[in-house]
């Protein structure tokens, strides 16, 4: 009688044909994918329509991006996996502040601003807001030529390149600081907004009784030779959706009072590991 084959027979000969001469890091993420969905689809001991079901979920994904639109990513953040990745990527130090989801309205090339300048745009039609703080290392000295590359949503709730009526790399900004490692930005306060759910990620969303809500916050990445890259965000404190962000992004630490036009928010930053 011939010998049946198993599905872990299976998943062997899947894991074996992946030639480790090749490029031994990618087949090792290989390997380790295929293991892991198989054990999800034995777990859930999935039918054939229900693969074909997250078959097309995947291709809708895939057709709702564009230049602007990353459906992917926007997956990959809500389902908690954006922050896992940040979570093991950046692992700061128990002084360096905690790091915190990328998310995908990052716009790179935004202007280098003067200290003490505002990233409205147009006028600042919101509750003005000055941000200030100093970026410091994790022995508590202060750190020079530290860039923050600044982003958050304007009033009306959306990021500049949502709203075809925004001057491009509105409430966007690059600045850096000087040997008091001290900085000052003007802006309006955040406001909590809706990630997009015109998409595959909103059905999903709709469909397991989620929020599609993210707490007001503002972005920053800080960058500074020798030190790690820093991505995070000041989270308003009187948000209505601080335990309900819809990708998990919210961490104690980094809720500040936002109240009275002034928000403090000092940042510290780990070394490079060599
Ligand atoms: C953001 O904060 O910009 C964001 C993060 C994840 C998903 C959508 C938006
Ligand atoms: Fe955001």
């Amino acid at each position: 009688m011939t010998k049946k084959i198993t599905t872990q027979d299976h998943l062997a000969e899947v894991q074996a044909s992946f030639d480790e001469q090749q490029n031994p890091r990618l087949v090792e993420i290989l390997r380790s994918a295929v293991k892991h969905l198989y054990a999800f689809v034995e777990e859930t001991k999935l039918t054939r329509e229900e693969w074909m079901t997250g078959v097309e979920f995947l291709t809708a994904t895939g057709q709702k991006c564009d230049d602007v639109r990353q459906e992917f990513i926007l997956l990959s953040d809500t389902l908690g996996v954006s922050m896992l990745v940040e979570m093991l990527n950046q692992m700061p130090s128990d002084v360096a502040t905690d790091p915190t989801v990328f998310g995908p309205f990052y716009v790179p090339g935004a202007p280098e601003m003067a200290m003490g300048s505002s990233i409205a745009r147009e006028g600042n039609d919101g509750e003005p807001l000055v941000f200030s703080g100093t970026v410091r290392d994790a022995a508590g000295k202060a750190l020079e030529h530290a860039r923050l590359d600044v982003w958050q949503v304007a009033p009306n709730g959306l990021y500049d390149v949502q709203d075809p009526a925004s001057p491009p790399f509105s409430y966007r900004g690059v600045f850096e600081t000087g040997p008091d490692g001290h900085f000052e930005i003007l802006t309006s306060r955040p406001v909590d907004y809706l990630i997009p759910t015109d998409g595959p990620v909103g059905q999903m969303l709709a469909a397991t009784g989620r929020l599609a809500w993210r707490p007001a916050h503002t972005h920053f990445m800080v960058t500074r030779p020798g030190f790690k890259t820093l991505i995070t965000h000041a989270f308003d404190a009187d948000s209505p959706h601080l335990s309900s962000d819809a990708v998990f992004g919210v961490r104690e630490s980094l809720i500040i009072d936002m109240n009275g036009g002034t928000a403090v928010f000092d940042l510290v930053l780990d070394v490079t590991e060599e």
